[in-house]
């Protein structure tokens, strides 16, 4: 459960439901941000950088306070797991999802308590169920979202007879791309027509608290319908379990209510890429999920959990041009970054918007200059590693920075070291001010885990290794 009587969450927002501060805009734009404080940053910390601005956290998780003033809110930790976001997310109140072992115990660091954890377990790792299963000894309140009877059998092994939501695969799902795509892939949750069986047997050995469902990530306003139907059958689920049912089928019915507290309806609430796309009509989703979902029975909440709406625009990532390279086709301009770096445009085609930021030595301001159709391509040895095609940026020069927009949610989280590339540094901006949050890796971090393991090998007699 959120914190919300507790107080964490307060009246941050100070505004009715569903109106967000006049000074709380539904989205910020690369071209928002202040380009001679980011060239200040590039230039300090070097590129490539992540810029993650704690303000706007805080701003996006007001707005959906705001627009859900009834719902739990849960924030999808693995958009960014960054403690100092993560502190930023509990302070306004928010509870926390993990998709793992390693999002639990972030979650537990940055100080979020059990009653505001919900670790769910996807094709659950033995070692991550044997964490948790740990973790809930001490924290009693945490929630397991658990999406298949055999993940129940499994917990069940370790001891664990606390809070358990059951995970349906509503049979629709919504997303940017097929890949993200989840509501109706047979990998998440207990099928649809299967759900309320499940469910009763699992209040048998567990405290069963909440249903959940989530349809996929990066949902558009054209999906809305799909979003609304997901909402519709779990609000149909909950009131079929909060009735008494008729379990061996000879009336009367035999097995008692299940006594829930929460429906959740996932997240997926997307955020505009492209600088012209217009934003999430935020209080107006609200108000079709509540339309939606009602009247769930007395007692039983609506819950959400988003996890790139909270921190996706509260981040660009800062990029310097090294070649600039004309050819017959096109004009490839060579940048720091790539697909180690952000790897969306290549798993998902994602598009992010590219501003030059300009600063190449003896080049005029960008605003002097005109706009040239360029692709964007980073250093690693593949064909996907672009970050934009026929961009029309300023035209760049070598030395000039670029700002790659709304990478704060799955940017530094889907970073890797491939090509043996060391992964970038990130800073926090926290009521104006700057702080590393996130080192830069050096190349030897590169190698860490293998000279640990050469030592191990030489340590140990020789007959062993
Ligand atoms: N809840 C569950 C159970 C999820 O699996 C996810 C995302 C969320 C909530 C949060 O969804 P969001 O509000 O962030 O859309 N790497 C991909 C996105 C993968 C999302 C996976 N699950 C991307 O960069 O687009």
């Amino acid at each position: 459960m959120s914190d919300r009587d507790a107080g964490g969450r307060g009246d941050a927002t100070g505004e009715e439901a569903g109106e967000p501060a006049a000074d709380n805009p539904p989205v910020r734009r690369v071209s928002d941000w202040d380009a001679e404080r980011l060239r200040g940053l590039a230039g300090e910390h070097e590129t490539p950088l992540y810029v993650q601005d704690l303000d706007r956290v805080r701003e996006n998780c007001e707005r959906l306070l705001a627009a859900f003033p009834d719902a739990d809110v849960r924030y999808a930790v693995k958009a960014h797991t960054g403690r100092a976001v993560l502190e930023a997310v509990r302070d306004a109140g928010l509870d926390a999802e993990c998709a793992s072992a390693g999002e639990v115990d972030r979650a537990l660091a940055a100080g979020f308590d059990g009653s505001r954890l919900h670790y769910t377990a996807v094709n659950p790792p033995a070692r991550d169920l044997d964490y948790v299963a740990g973790v809930a000894e001490a924290e009693p309140e945490l929630t397991v979202t658990v999406g298949a009877v055999d993940a129940l059998d499994r917990l069940a092994e370790r001891g664990y007879d606390g809070r358990v939501c059951v995970r349906v695969n509503p049979g629709v799902g919504a997303g940017h791309h097929k890949k993200v795509t989840t509501g109706g892939a047979a990998k998440f949750g207990i099928p649809y027509d299967r759900a309320a069986e499940a469910t009763r047997d699992a209040a048998g050995r567990f405290d069963v608290v909440g249903l959940h469902a989530h349809a996929g990530s990066g949902i558009d306003p054209d999906q809305l319908d799909s979003h609304r139907e997901l909402v519709a059958r779990m609000g149909e689920l909950a009131r079929d379990l909060s009735e008494p049912s008729d379990r061996d089928g000879d009336d009367p019915r035999d097995a008692d209510p299940i006594d829930l507290e929460y429906v959740d309806v996932g997240g997926g609430f997307g955020v505009p890429y492209e600088e012209d796309a217009p934003a999430l009509d935020l209080p107006a989703v609200a108000e079709a999920t509540r339309e939606a979902v009602a009247p769930l029975p007395a007692g039983v909440d609506l819950a959400i959990e988003p996890g790139r709406y909270v921190v996706a625009d509260a981040g660009v990532l800062l990029t310097r041009v090294n070649t600039v390279k004309p050819t017959p086709d096109e004009t490839v301009v060579g940048v720091d970054a790539g697909m180690t770096d952000l790897l969306r445009p290549a798993m998902y085609d994602a598009y992010h918007p590219i501003r030059n930021l300009g600063g190449a030595s003896g080049e005029p301001p960008v605003a002097e200059r005109e706009a040239t159709p360029v692709t964007v391509a980073g250093p690693i040895c593949e064909t996907g590693d672009t970050l934009g095609r026929n961009r029309a940026l300023a035209d760049p020069s070598r030395g000039d920075l670029l700002a790659v927009g709304v990478a704060g949610a799955y940017g530094y989280e889907m970073a890797s070291q491939y090509n043996s590339r060391p992964r970038p540094a990130e800073v926090a901006l926290d009521d104006g001010r700057a702080a590393v949050t996130r080192r830069r890796e050096t190349l030897g971090d590169l190698t860490t885990v293998e000279r640990e393991a050469d030592r191990d090998r030489t340590d140990r007699p020789e007959g062993d290794r």
